[in-house]
């Protein structure tokens, strides 16, 4: 044990009490939180991973309510759960959840196992959702150190060391597996660690924005003391993202919008998508790509550019609203506008062009 550990273990000592006081009576109700089943938990977590509380609670709704339990899951068609995921992004995580559905029938009779290693074995599951499910769903002592917990705790203890290293990450979930561990019949985990997680998401917020005045533990907090809110968490310089130019053709006849389906593997994969290209194109390139589609082109004309942000790439979008006159022959499916909204799922990125499909 460093001397960093230290700190931090007689820190989570000092706030523990105001924390959990705080947490009883400010933390948000959430459906997973009212009735954390262990499904619930993980579908909650999952989502949580990479979009904010708010804008999971509508999805998180109709999800459980379509696929009540993991046998539900497990037999979900594709298509069908990427449409519930729409919106969501990042749609690997619906594909690991349903594999981890699957995994969960064949080897723990359909219910996910009350142990953190167990947990971690399976699809889209790391140390910190393992944990997560382990403490809230099964009231385990086991830590769960997302983002918010890292930047609270550094924070507190006025740490400079680096959050986006591996291992001081490692040793904050040493530090608080111990401590949860030790005080196993006075603290919660579960609540302990969302506590964590709701000051970082409510109170504790990054870059440099604390609402330190409406802070449970401020008067233990080292970072406020020595005025290093603006500078603690130390992280490490993001890469920038590289810029793509993408063509987007939105081809159309009176009632039927053409779409075809992504590769299996990379971006987006397996999703549907509207036909787009490398480069901005000219309107001759574009009327040559749709023919090369195999329709008839009629009209065409430019739609606004858009922009879309991925972790590692941004697209730079143009587009083109292209009529056809005949789609039948196309080698990719010509779909009832009325039907792409319930059936197909096309992913955010293009859904500043898809939305014209409301205008043929
Ligand atoms: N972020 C991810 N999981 C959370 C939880 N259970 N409570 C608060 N914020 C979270």
């Amino acid at each position: 044990m460093n001397s960093d550990t230290i700190q931090e273990t007689e820190s989570l000592q000092r706030i523990c009490a105001p924390l959990l006081a705080w947490y009883e009576s400010d933390c948000r109700e959430l459906e997973w939180r009212r009735n954390p089943l262990p499904y619930y938990v993980w579908i909650s977590e999952i989502m949580l991973q990479q979009t904010r509380v708010e804008a999971v609670k509508p999805y998180f709704a109709r999800f459980v309510q379509e696929l009540p339990d993991v046998h539900a899951l497990a037999k979900c068609d594709d298509d069908r759960l990427m449409k519930l995921w729409e919106g969501l992004g990042y749609y690997s995580r619906a594909r690991n959840l349903k594999k981890a559905a699957q995994l969960i029938r064949k080897e723990h009779g359909g219910k996910l196992p009350a142990d953190a290693g167990a947990l971690k074995k399976l699809p889209g599951i790391g140390s910190y959702t393992a944990g997560a499910i382990a403490s809230i769903a099964f009231g385990l002592p086991e830590s769960a150190v997302d983002g918010n917990v890292l930047r609270v705790i550094s924070r507190i203890c006025a740490s400079k060391a680096c959050i986006d290293d591996p291992k001081v990450k490692a040793a904050l979930e040493d530090g608080i597996r111990g401590f949860l561990r030790r005080e196993t019949d006075t603290v919660p985990p579960g609540k302990f660690n969302q506590a964590l997680m709701e000051l970082g998401a409510l109170v504790c917020l990054p870059n440099g924005a604390p609402a330190c005045g409406k802070c449970p533990v401020r008067d233990l907090c080292e970072a406020r003391k020595e005025n290093l809110t603006g500078v603690i968490p130390v992280r490490r310089r993001k890469k920038e993202r590289r810029v793509e130019h993408r063509t987007v053709l939105v081809i159309h006849d009176s009632s039927r919008l053409l779409i075809r389906r992504r590769p299996r593997k990379g971006l987006l994969a397996g999703l549907w998508e509207l036909p787009n290209y490398d480069g901005i194109l000219s309107q001759s390139e574009a009327l040559r790509e749709a023919e090369a589609l195999g329709v008839s082109p009629l009209r065409i004309r430019p739609l606004p550019d858009a922009k879309h942000i991925f972790t590692h790439v941004e697209w730079e979008m143009t587009g083109y609203l292209i009529l056809a006159e005949e789609m039948d022959g196309a080698e990719c499916p010509a779909v009832e506008t009325s039907r792409i909204e319930a059936e197909y799922s096309i992913p955010g990125a293009f859904s500043g062009y898809a939305a014209y499909k409301n205008t043929f």
